[in-house]
């Protein structure tokens, strides 16, 4: 009885450690950064490799910046002047801090919205504000686009577009 108890044992012990280490894994994919160079302010970041509803968050001059390729089938988000264009795909490039009062929100892909757990805000995935507190729309920092590549601190012509309509203040 006891050698049956313990293959049962060890057995559930296998499965309970394939099972963390599966967990592991999806969370190093989910926070695996993009490749990304940082150099006198900038931060260089090819989005090349960055896939559908799926947020990174970088850091630039100590604050997080979200960088989501927003989903296709997000069509109210997906048509928002908002976004960039980095070779033919629509991104939100945001300060990752929520508008209100300075924490930061979490992106929930099931439903395209980011949500800030101190007060309840929530966010689209172009950065408009769905549900108060928040005053404001997710911050967009200086950028700039070149191929598939963003530069963060560099005001870019989409950079200065986006702030001559207005989206940026
Ligand atoms: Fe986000 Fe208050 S800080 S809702």
């Amino acid at each position: 009885m006891s050698e049956r108890r313990d293959f049962f044992g060890k057995t559930l012990g296998a499965f309970a450690g394939l099972g963390a280490l599966g967990a592991l894994y999806a969370a190093k994919r989910t926070w695996d950064p993009l490749p990304s160079v940082k150099a006198g302010g900038f931060t260089t970041i090819d989005v090349k490799s960055a896939q559908e509803n799926v947020l990174i968050t970088e850091m630039w001059r100590g604050k997080p910046i979200f960088i989501l390729k927003v989903a296709k089938d997000d069509k109210k988000a997906h048509s928002n002047k908002r976004l960039i264009d980095i070779n033919g795909d629509k991104f939100l490039v945001a300060i990752g801090l929520c508008t209100h009062l300075g924490c930061i929100p979490a992106y929930f892909g099931e439903d395209h919205s980011f949500k800030c757990a101190c007060h309840g805000g929530e966010f689209d995935a172009a950065g408009e504000v769905t549900k108060s507190p928040p005053p404001s729309p997710l911050v967009i920092p200086p950028f700039k686009v070149s191929g598939t590549t963003l530069v963060l601190g560099e005001e870019g012509p989409e950079y200065q577009k986006l702030k001559a309509d207005g989206e940026i203040a």
